[in-house]
């Protein structure tokens, strides 16, 4: 779905396909550098990061292996419950692997904070975080992001994986949702 297509149920359009797709490129070239000759694990976290670990393991020049986790954070609301509950767990042992956590966003840290901490009991050789878009001024709970697409504003935001009630996660692009979409 385009940008164009849902035109009127946004309020500004923040980030095109394009331009996600260039930032993507780049963050995939610093990981290629920085995991130069050791042995990538991407989880990544349902159901949001399905297009940014798409995007980002394909524009990836060396290999890396998949894996994902689904939890739950969110209602079908606009705002973080805070509540975080392990839907679906990984199915391999992580123990001594480079792990790189997936989000398409970091909005309150919540479901962030929780899973890192869950992931290093596991004794993996190290846990890093990606993710697409951060709104930096909601964050509660400061986890390191190693690798950030682009810091948005605190507005709810859909597209590129993020929706509202199911929808609008197929837009290639991110915009801000009309309250009157959601009010
Ligand atoms: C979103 C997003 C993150 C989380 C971030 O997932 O994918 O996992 O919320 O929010 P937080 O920083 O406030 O914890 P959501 O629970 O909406 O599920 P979804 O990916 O299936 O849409």
């Amino acid at each position: 779905m385009e940008i164009e297509d849902v035109r009127s149920d946004l309020t500004e359009v923040l980030y095109t396909a394009d331009q996600i797709e260039e930032r993507i490129r780049q963050i995939a070239a610093e990981i290629d550098h920085d995991y130069a000759g050791l042995d990538l694990l991407l989880i990544g976290v349902l159901n949001g990061a399905v297009m940014t670990m798409a995007d980002l393991s394909r524009a990836l020049r060396s290999h890396c292996e998949m894996q994902w986790m689904a939890i739950s954070s969110y209602g079908s609301g606009t705002a973080s419950s805070g509540v975080v509950r392990i839907l679906k767990d990984l199915n391999i042992d992580i123990t001594d692997r480079h792990v790189l956590l997936v989000e398409d966003i970091i909005d309150t840290g919540l479901t962030l904070s929780y899973l890192v901490q869950n992931l290093k009991n596991r004794h993996p050789a190290s846990v890093e975080v990606m993710a697409a878009f951060r709104k930096a001024e909601a964050i509660k709970r400061p986890v390191d992001v190693r690798y950030v697409g682009f810091d948005i504003p605190s507005d709810f935001v859909v597209g590129y994986g993020l929706d509202y009630d199911g929808r609008y996660r197929n837009l290639n692009g991110l915009g801000i949702l009309a309250p009157a979409v959601y009010s």
